[in-house]
């Protein structure tokens, strides 16, 4: 049977767009569907340079505005991997023109922001994700399968970290290509909405809702240098920020995100502590699950590292044979091969719009809690799934 084609424009050809790009083509390679992953058209606003990438990693044409872009007939899915400040309006256009939409995290620059564009996506009811890949390893997954399985018990601690060293130098000017993570009116915040917005999100998936937040920020270098204006301005971004919080389901989180932490460049890692067992992930050896089971017998019982590579390991029988393993690119194949599922399946995939409002949503609540030195309750994201077009699911 004929395959039918899900042409991609993809918006923003840079970090992200290369790991998406990339995706695309390893979907169609190593996860037969009945869904083909089409390269169609890639926008950028230098013609050069974006012509220079279709041509690399095989889109058909090229575009220079955005909204061009999204008015093409031959575009089934838009892909947002710009920076955060143009998510939204680039969403809600493309949910307007009837796009199925991928969009990089944060969803938008705040809850605010993404309850608009999760409204979009619902009017027009069109198949969604947000690329908060890390859901995607398969020793998170196999965490996820173990959480779900019950094998921890009562849960009583979730802690997790993300930890850069790459701002330090106050000499690092703020804005503008490369450098828009430092500007806030551009990123929404710093660390919080970059990097700890990858930790809610695993942590909300792996351990449940989280009720209410206390927090405090940190912003070292207090002006930079902005490359676009050209002056000397205040930096509006938090460079690190340590919150605690309560799980609905009673187990207590602890979370700190820095880019002032000399010697790490992502070391993003989380253990999750069971009456049973616990469990731990750590990014720089991340096709590694450690697990401690209590219930292991006397003298061997002690922690043990799970080189998640086999057959049976979530992803892992669709790549090469056990033992050999995968790595950061993976994540991103995975979060699209759940994307594909959700069209063949017609039910969706996550995560999606809802679980990208509900991190924004921790985000807001931790930012909002630093600012005022107040325990602060997290407003909680509806949970029900968004119903695709029916020329939207497979037949
Ligand atoms: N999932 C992840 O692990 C992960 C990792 C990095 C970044 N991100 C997210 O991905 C997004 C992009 O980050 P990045 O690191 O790829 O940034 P980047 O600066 O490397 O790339 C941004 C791209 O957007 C393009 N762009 C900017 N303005 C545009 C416009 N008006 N029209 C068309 N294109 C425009 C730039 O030219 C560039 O190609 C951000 O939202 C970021 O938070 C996610």
């Amino acid at each position: 049977m004929a395959k039918k084609q899900l042409r991609i424009g993809l918006i923003g050809y840079s970090f992200m767009g290369r790991a998406h790009s990339n995706a695309f083509h390893q979907v169609n390679h190593f996860f037969p569907s009945s869904y083909e992953l089409v390269p169609q058209a890639v926008c950028g606003r230098d013609e050069t340079a974006v012509r220079a990438f279709a041509e690399k990693w095989g889109y058909k044409s090229i575009e220079t505005d955005w909204k061009k872009l999204i008015a093409r007939a031959d575009i089934d899915v838009i892909d947002v991997a710009t920076p955060n400040n143009l998510h939204a309006e680039q969403v809600i256009a493309a949910a307007k023109a009837g796009k199925m939409i991928l969009c990089e995290k944060p969803l938008g620059l705040n809850g605010k922001e993404a309850e608009k564009m999760l409204a979009a996506v619902k009017k027009a009811g069109v198949a969604n994700m947000v690329w908060y890949n890390y859901r995607r390893c398969p020793a998170v997954v196999l965490a996820k399968n173990l959480i779900d399985a019950g094998k921890l018990g009562k849960v009583f601690h979730y802690r997790a970290n993300f930890l850069q060293d790459w701002t330090i130098s106050p000499d690092l000017p703020q804005g503008g290509t490369g450098l828009w993570r430092l500007d806030v009116k551009v990123a929404g915040s710093g660390v919080t909405g970059d990097l700890l917005a990858h930790c809610i999100d695993t942590a909300l998936w792996l351990n449940g809702g989280i009720k209410d937040v206390s927090a405090m920020t940190e912003t070292f270098v207090k002006q930079r240098k902005h490359n676009i204006t050209g002056k000397v301005e205040r930096v509006g971004i938090d460079d690190a920020c340590i919150f605690h919080c309560h799980f609905n389901n009673g187990s207590l989180g602890q979370f700190e995100s820095t880019r002032y932490a000399r010697g790490h460049k992502a070391l993003y890692t989380f253990e999750i502590n069971g009456e049973h067992m616990s469990l731990k992930w750590d990014l720089h050896d991340l096709h590694r699950l450690q697990i401690f089971d209590h219930s292991d017998e006397g003298q061997e019982r002690g922690w043990k590292s799970i080189h998640v590579s086999d057959g049976d390991h979530p992803y892992c029988g669709n790549w090469w044979v056990p033992g050999l393993q995968l790595g950061y690119e993976h994540s991103f194949v995975h979060a699209m091969v759940e994307f594909v599922k959700g069209l063949e399946s017609g039910k969706g995939c996550t995560p999606n719009f809802e679980d990208g409002l509900a991190t924004d949503y921790v985000v807001d609540a931790v930012l909002a809690s630093a600012k005022s030195k107040k325990w602060i309750k997290v407003k909680q994201a509806l949970r029900h799934r968004v119903p695709l077009n029916s020329n939207q699911t497979c037949p």
